[in-house]
């Protein structure tokens, strides 16, 4: 068991909320402070803001260590302050930190030493910069460590209490030793080191995590063209340890409040340093155009998208959560809505009414599929495991799946009377349903093109005739 100390976070966002219900799982008093009312209101009231597996009995299981507050000054007497605000992009690429800038605003003036632990994803640099406006606010007294989180939307409580490694970048030892006693009681490695590295740590994580799924991703398109299955290709090369077999699910491409964000910054960061980041600039590309590969099967089987109806299942950007963020079906029902396609949506948990204006969202999936001329699967939950069923296939106007995650067994959705694509798997063009071919054309082997679609360039298969 870790000593108790008092923390104080600045954000109630999903990384302080986590941050915080586990340090006080640790055995620590908790104060979280956040600017918003209403969020800080409900909390107090015992209501979480968002989607997070675990997290609120972790929170209720600590409510006597954890206090909410709008009151900085609250934290003037905690032993160490965790900054936890969001570091979103900007129009440049590059992070906005304005939320750190303010939280540094509001510091308590402590009568003691006061350690800052920076667990917002911030550029590299960022920790000096903070040192100097430290010093310039005449807060000398208050140390500086980066601490960066790693944790997964919908694991976040079981990432936190069982980390692969725990990165601490100090300027001096016994602040990094200070940091590393609040986790006593979780086992695995620490890498202690400076403040700038730490802070890479984090972003080349994420751009690493980003770049093995665009790797698979283009695997898998060139595992289309040639017949090859994806899914036994990741597992064979997987094998190997050197390469290890995670994140490594070929897809719609990736999204959440990270990667996309990180890799930016990332790349914004080198640029700014006079490095151009060319692997990661196709990294991205290569995600943008696997989103919009969608739109390219489904016209491989239906012809013109205008008047067709569509059936979206799965909104938030993977499973176990609500988050929208950078959400592939946002891209690729924006699309199939700009071809003037009838798009119905389906998801759990995830509300994309607002800003899939001209969608439907329906409640179940039934509903959503009824009179589809196609089902598109984004999100894998688990609830579509079943989807090739005969109850969906006779509500289903033509009985078409494109499964954009290879959720479901291609042999047995084919035998249960569907036509199937799914991602970087064995395809036929001869798939498009007899009477859709008769009458659009479809059928014939897609042609293949190179060169720019919707401002990303790359390749991707048409269909040879439309009417
Ligand atoms: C990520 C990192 O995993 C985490 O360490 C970091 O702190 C924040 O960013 P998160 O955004 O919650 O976490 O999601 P993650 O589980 O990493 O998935 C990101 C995206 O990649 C999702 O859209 C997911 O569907 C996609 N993905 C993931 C794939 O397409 N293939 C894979 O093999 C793995």
């Amino acid at each position: 068991m870790a000593e108790s100390r008092t923390i104080g976070v600045f954000g109630a966002g999903w990384v302080g909320l986590v941050t915080g219900g586990c340090l006080a799982e640790l055995g620590h008093k908790v104060i979280v402070r956040d600017v918003v009312p209403d969020r800080v209101a409900a909390l107090q009231a015992g209501r979480l803001p968002f989607h997070e597996p675990d997290l609120p009995e972790v929170l209720a299981r600590n409510s006597g260590r954890i206090r909410y507050t709008l009151d900085a000054d609250e934290l003037a007497g905690a032993d160490v302050l965790f900054i936890c605000v969001q570091t979103p992009p900007t129009y440049s690429g590059d992070a906005d930190l304005s939320y750190v800038w303010s939280a540094l605003d509001d510091l308590p003036r402590a009568e003691r030493r006061q350690l800052l632990v920076m667990k917002s994803t911030v550029p590299v640099g960022t920790g000096e910069k903070v040192r100097a406006a430290l010093e310039a606010r005449s807060l000398a007294n208050v140390g500086y460590v980066s601490n960066p989180e790693f944790l997964a939307e919908g694991t976040a409580v079981r990432d936190f209490m069982n980390p692969d490694r725990i990165v601490i970048g100090a300027f001096a030892p016994e602040d990094a030793a200070f940091v590393e006693s609040l986790y006593v009681g979780i086992e695995t490695p620490v890498v202690q080191t400076d403040v700038a590295s730490a802070e890479m740590i984090k972003l080349a994580a994420n751009a690493f995590l980003s770049t093995r799924i665009s790797f698979i991703n283009e695997i898998a398109n060139v595992c289309e063209l040639v017949g090859a299955d994806v899914e036994s290709v990741a597992q064979g090369v997987g094998l190997d340890h050197r390469l290890g077999p995670h994140f490594f699910r070929a897809g719609v491409g990736w999204g959440g409040s990270c990667f996309g964000k990180d890799v930016s910054a990332l790349k914004q960061l080198a640029g700014n340093s006079g490095y151009h980041f060319q692997l990661l600039a196709a990294v991205i590309e290569v995600n943008e155009l696997q989103k919009r590969r969608v739109i390219a099967k489904l016209e491989k089987h239906l012809g013109r998208l205008r008047g067709k109806t569509i059936a979206v299942l799965g909104l938030a950007f993977k499973p176990n959560t609500d988050d929208l963020r950078d959400a592939p079906s946002l891209v690729i029902a924006s699309r199939l809505l700009a071809e003037g396609a009838v798009v119905r949506t389906w998801d759990p948990v995830a509300d994309a009414r607002e800003r899939l204006q001209g969608a439907t969202q329906c409640d179940n999936i039934l509903e959503t599929v009824r009179g589809a001329d196609a089902a598109v699967i984004v999100t894998e939950w688990n609830e579509l495991r079943d989807l090739a069923s005969e109850q969906v296939r006779e509500e289903m106007a033509r009985p078409l799946i494109i499964d954009g995650r290879n959720l479901l067994d291609p042999q047995a959705t084919r035998l249960a009377g569907f036509a199937y694509e799914g991602v970087g798997r064995p395809t036929s063009p001869f798939e498009a349903l007899p009477e859709v071919a008769e009458r659009e054309g479809a059928a014939k082997p897609p042609v293949r093109v190179s060169g720019p679609v919707e401002g990303v360039r790359g390749n991707r298969e048409v269909p040879p005739a439309r009417n």
